[in-house]
């Protein structure tokens, strides 16, 4: 209850006139929802939102007129619970899906590195644990961090299965990792940052860990250029999988790294094939979505609409993602004195 407290001295006129318009019953406290904001808690029951447009934020932030980190932190709160929700599901058929474990998907994030013994790498968001055990057999160490207990105990039990030793796995948050500066040689991520609501501070966090020399990986599924064909796409990749945040297109993704004053990254792309029945085994939509997910694919396979190629085949819808891998290095930092 004490959070949702309005301050009520010094608030301006203005605010407090269109604060009676909009909350005539609050007189001065919001209603408590569980620690979450009373809009989102409607929306939420609509089925429909799990992160409000910034621009819903600020305005009802205005509307408070409270203290803007402590809404940002709450977003940030209520989207760990929906990760975790949804990836605590989604562990054993994640695991299992032909389109996420696919070997050669897995060989050319580890060529792109091309790792040798001397390798410390870290896998940030390991989920079921695929990509450190395919860098297993050619670093010395691999450890895996995620947030989500049920993704880590499917990524023991991978280890176990193919007879991995030289790996570690912690339990942990992409935006603070436990981790010393410099501890690792190299940093990876995969199919993460569209789950992120801050990409760019989970990125320089991969950085701050990763050695000067180091290398930086992030493999994304990137949505199209096009705004309003990467709006739908992000709209269904919503629905399907309710942890989904927003799949950056290619250049946003580069440009995630200038942002974060890392170089520009060398890219290699490639394509995933997936049937949608398949896509929703192993994802988990609100009731009733399903239907407007293949709706939706069936009329992009007719106008293009999501951007990305969709065929049918009878009863059959099959899609195409695009992914990227990106490297790069850490910018070596200046020894002091030196300049
Ligand atoms: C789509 S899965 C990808 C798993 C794995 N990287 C792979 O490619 O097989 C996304 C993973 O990100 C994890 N995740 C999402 N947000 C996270 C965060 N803030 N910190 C750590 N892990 C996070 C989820 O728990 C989930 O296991």
């Amino acid at each position: 209850m004490v959070f949702w407290r309005v301050r009520q001295r010094g608030l301006h006129p203005a605010k407090r006139f269109l604060r009676q318009i909009l909350f005539p019953r609050t007189a001065g406290s919001f209603p408590s929802h569980g620690g979450r904001r009373p809009y989102m808690t409607l929306l939420r029951h609509a089925g429909r939102v799990q992160v409000v447009p910034k621009s819903v934020t600020l305005v009802f932030i205005w509307m408070r007129g409270d203290d803007h980190r402590r809404w940002e932190e709450l977003d940030m709160a209520t989207h760990r619970e929906v990760i975790l929700g949804q990836f605590s599901r989604q562990a054993l058929p994640f695991s299992a899906a032909a389109m996420i474990s696919d070997k050669g998907a897995l060989n050319m994030i580890v060529d792109a590195v091309q790792p040798s013994p001397k390798d410390i790498v870290l896998d940030v968001a390991c989920g079921p644990g695929l990509v450190v055990c395919a860098f297993a057999p050619y670093a010395g160490r691999v450890i895996g961090i995620d947030m989500t207990p049920a993704m880590l105990d499917r990524a023991r039990l991978l280890a176990a299965e193919q007879g991995v030793r030289n790996v570690d796995w912690h339990q942990g948050d992409i935006y603070s990792l436990p981790y010393a500066a410099e501890s690792f040689t190299t940093v990876v991520t995969r199919y993460s940052f569209h789950h992120l609501i801050d990409p760019a501070a989970a990125l320089r966090e991969m950085a701050r860990v990763c050695a000067a020399k180091g290398r930086i990986v992030v493999v994304d599924a990137y949505a199209p250029e096009d705004y309003q064909q990467a709006a739908e796409f992000n709209r269904v990749e919503r629905l399907r999988d309710p942890s989904h945040v927003r799949s950056l297109s290619l250049s946003a993704l580069l440009d995630l790294f200038a942002r974060v004053g890392l170089p520009e990254p060398r890219t290699t792309l490639y394509e995933l094939r997936v049937e949608v029945r398949d896509l929703l085994a192993r994802a988990f939509p609100n009731p009733g979505d399903e239907i407007e997910i293949v709706k939706t694919f069936r009329a992009s396979a007719a106008d293009g609409r999501l951007g990305i190629p969709v065929h049918l085949d009878g009863d059959n819808v099959h899609v195409t993602y695009r992914a990227a891998i990106l490297t790069t290095q850490p910018v070596v930092k200046p020894v002091r004195g030196n300049i």
